[in-house]
């Protein structure tokens, strides 16, 4: 999950000297934003400081990060011939500032802690590129699937290869685990994610799972189709506090990992009642296959330090 970020006073600080895609772009800075959490909060694993729509410079469509607007794309992709037009990217070397971040992190990073990778799934990306950043109802993403669907399946396809040969290449740089971020799918009816998106997630699961490396499939929002989500792959499903671990878990199979599902907003409760909640994940989370307990999505920017640590100590010592 986002793990770093405005929350932290260090991070705030090197933001005042650099923009997002400078420390994204510099090993170094990258490197040390990615320690940051982890020397802060004590948890059990690093996330790679970069940024799923990175990509989006070598496909040559303009990114920048604005302030108060999040992401912005110069160059959105409309049409059959914008899709057409996109260049052939190769990973391991135009975004290789990402495996060198990989490689440092991974240098300077106690042994019991494990590094994520990560790479934004064909269809949160595809949203970004159609739309031209955020959006609420992803009405140009959807008329564009429903009313172009070869260019459509045409762009998936080009994505899953990119983000999956990506994830593979950051294995190869030393991440333990790779983790596919498919961020906004929730948007989508349980029949057009099936029909629309579900291979392409496949096929991005698959090239990263052929690094050996354990995959976590991330979606919010996916409750309506989560079997669906999780018949796609990865050794690790994650979900939001949408929906509860047990109803996850019948949907998932009880032979797969969670990850989840804390709410985010929960770190603003009083500490008696974050408590409550952490305890209810870990107790819906006992005697399973796999669990890896975290926030159903990103810390926000407002959440206090003390309560992200209060919630990695009780983790920690578990229901004792
Ligand atoms: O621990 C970490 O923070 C790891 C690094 C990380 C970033 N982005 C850096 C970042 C990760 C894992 C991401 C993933 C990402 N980026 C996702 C998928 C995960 C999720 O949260 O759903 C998405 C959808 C994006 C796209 C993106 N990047 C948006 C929408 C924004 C603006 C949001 C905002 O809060 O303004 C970003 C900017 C961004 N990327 C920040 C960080 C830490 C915000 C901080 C800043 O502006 O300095």
């Amino acid at each position: 999950m986002r793990q770093a970020g405005r929350y932290l006073p260090e991070y705030r600080a090197l933001r005042d000297r650099h923009s997002l895609l400078e420390l994204c772009h510099t090993p170094e800075l990258a490197a040390e934003v990615t320690l940051q959490p982890v020397r802060r909060l004590a948890v059990d694993a690093a996330i790679i400081f970069a940024d799923i729509l990175l990509p989006f410079e070598p496909l040559g469509l303009g990114l920048s990060f604005e302030k108060g607007e999040g992401p912005v794309i110069a160059k959105p992709i409309r049409n059959a011939a914008a899709v057409a037009a996109l260049p052939p990217v190769d990973p391991a070397t135009q975004l290789g500032y990402v495996l060198d971040t990989v490689r440092a992190v991974k240098a300077a990073l106690p042994a019991a802690v494990s590094l994520i990778g990560f790479a934004g799934a064909p269809f949160t990306l595809a949203s970004y590129a159609i739309e031209g950043g955020a959006s609420r109802d992803f009405a140009r993403t959807k008329q564009f699937m429903y009313n172009q669907p070869g260019p459509w399946h045409d762009l998936l396809s080009r994505l899953a290869e990119l983000v999956g040969s990506f994830l593979a290449a950051q294995a190869g740089a030393g991440a333990a685990a790779l983790q596919l971020f498919d961020s906004w799918v929730g948007c989508l009816s349980p029949a057009d994610y099936r029909e629309y998106v579900q291979r392409h997630s496949r096929r991005a699961l698959e090239l990263a799972g052929a690094s050996g490396a354990p995959v976590i499939h991330f979606g919010t929002n996916t409750a309506g189709f989560l079997a669906d989500f999780a018949a796609a792959g990865g050794e690790v499903v994650g979900v939001d506090w949408r929906v509860p671990l047990d109803v996850a878990w019948a949907a998932v199979g009880s032979d797969r990992a969670i990850q989840g599902n804390l709410d985010p907003v929960a770190l603003f409760a009083p500490r008696a009642e974050l408590e409550r909640r952490v305890r209810d994940v870990l107790t819906a989370a006992a005697g399973r296959a796999g669990h890896i307990f975290n926030l159903g999505h990103g810390v926000l920017p407002t959440t206090p330090v003390a309560a992200l640590q209060a919630v990695v100590e009780q983790v920690h010592r578990g229901l004792k």
